[in-house]
């Protein structure tokens, strides 16, 4: 077997057995399977897409290329989500509190921000001192204890996928569903909690924009979990507007606490959703579950649960520090109903402002962004703030247009934006 026998057969549409894609996941790894082969191979696999099963062969012979985390040393029932990533999107400091609140063990490792999309980790380093590494053994000692734990990837979890992702995202090969559900489950089964629910994003914030594909892609990471023997649902929801109110890295924990706190928006709806997901896997009925949320939210159990993990992990203070410019407030230049919300703009301009990192390398700005006041279907008359923004620069203030150019107004009330879009189980 070689990989020039692997590229043309992938070329010619015909199907790789098992043995064939471990093969090429050994010789990506190993270095033997040169770049110049690996594009052509991907190049091939999102031309001619790939089967269920060899999706499934992939995903399993990336998550073996590493280190594999069982839980078995985790006492109770492991649970874990994943957000394909979008704008204002911090469901996770929802809806995993709630799930510890409720006896649930959170094991949760996270990644960092990916172009305009905030990430965990960042969100989480807002907070002085916050250790988002912990190891292996700290890391299980505190889901023990505690309920609950947030970290960044501990060991050597998919190098396989560290190497085929760099590579996609320099070879236009990022964009086949094949491909982002084996990188995405080959990596979420490496760490693998009893149950999983996954939001997958759809529209202008959205990895895919296109519904169809956002559905094919759910199924496809649904089955994955499946055919490796996980209890796993997902969730469609939209990103044709910032999910919460907020957008930026401290700004998005602080909407998140208030949403703990008792505040009721689209935030809650989507964080609420993933929970009920988790409890309706683990055999609760759907209005047994949205009772047991509002319990935690409303007796205060989830958010000191919360609390007492930033504290945990090293957060020096619960205090958000504020930028130079707090909160100035953009207005609306015309009346009638916003229609739309180009939400990658938005989130392209909070990166901007250095909210998001350009380059690698790059720190970030944990106390840019900015606050979302209306969305679509709401009315707006001129002279109304749409939004405040949040910066270090007062260079950001000479340039407020492309955040209002962001609001599209009509004179026609458009529907409101439907946020839960569909499920999969
Ligand atoms: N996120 C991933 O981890 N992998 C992809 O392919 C796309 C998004």
């Amino acid at each position: 077997m070689t990989i020039l026998d692997l590229i043309e057969k992938k070329k010619n549409k015909e199907e790789l057995t098992k043995e064939e894609i471990q093969f090429f996941v050994d010789g990506v790894v190993s270095g033997e399977i040169k770049d110049y082969q690996t594009s052509a191979f991907l190049m091939a696999v999102v031309i001619n897409s790939m089967t269920k099963e060899e999706t499934f062969y992939l995903t399993e012979a990336m998550k073996y290329s590493g280190d594999v985390f069982d839980f078995s040393n985790i006492e109770g029932t492991t649970v874990d989500k994943h957000s394909t990533g979008g704008v204002g999107d911090s469901t996770t400091f929802v809806t995993m509190p709630i799930l510890a609140a409720l006896g649930f063990k959170v094991a949760k490792m996270s990644g960092r921000g990916l172009g305009f999309t905030g990430g965990t980790l960042d969100k989480l380093e807002s907070f002085e001192g916050l250790n988002v590494y912990l190891s292996k053994d700290e890391f299980i000692k505190q889901v023990n204890e505690l309920s609950i734990a947030i970290c960044g990837q501990t060991g050597n979890i998919c190098p396989a996928d560290k190497i085929l992702y760099a590579l996609r995202d320099v070879t236009g090969t990022v964009d086949s569903i094949p491909l982002i559900a084996s990188s995405i489950m080959s990596k979420k089964l490496a760490v693998s909690a009893d149950i999983l629910v996954l939001d997958v994003k759809t529209g202008d914030g959205a990895l895919l924009k296109d519904i169809s594909a956002t559905k094919e892609l759910a199924k496809l990471m649904v089955e994955m979990g499946k055919m490796a023997g996980k209890k796993v649902s997902a969730i469609i929801t939209s990103m044709d507007e910032p999910l919460d109110n907020y957008i930026g890295n401290n700004l998005e924990v602080l909407g998140a606490m208030e949403v703990l706190s008792g505040a009721d928006n689209e935030l809650k709806t989507v964080a609420k959703a993933l929970a009920v997901e988790i409890l309706y896997q683990s055999g609760m009925s759907e209005s047994k579950a949205d009772e047991e949320i509002e319990r935690v939210i409303h007796d205060g159990s989830a958010l000191e649960i919360f609390k007492k993990m930033l504290i945990r992990q090293g957060a020096k203070s619960l205090e958000i520090k504020k930028p130079l410019i707090d909160g100035y407030e953009i207005k609306a230049e015309e009346s009638g109903y916003v229609e739309k919300v180009h939400t990658r703009q938005l989130g392209k301009f909070v990166m901007s402002l250095g909210g998001g990192r350009m380059r690698k390398e790059d720190d970030i700005d944990h106390t840019v962004g900015l606050k979302v006041l209306k969305r679509v279907g709401d009315k707006v008359e001129k002279g109304d703030v749409v939004a405040c923004l949040y910066a270090n620069d007062n260079g950001a203030l000479s340039r407020v247009d492309e955040v209002l150019s962001a609001f599209v107004i009509g004179r026609q009330k458009p529907q409101r934006t439907k946020l839960i879009v569909d499920k999969v189980r």
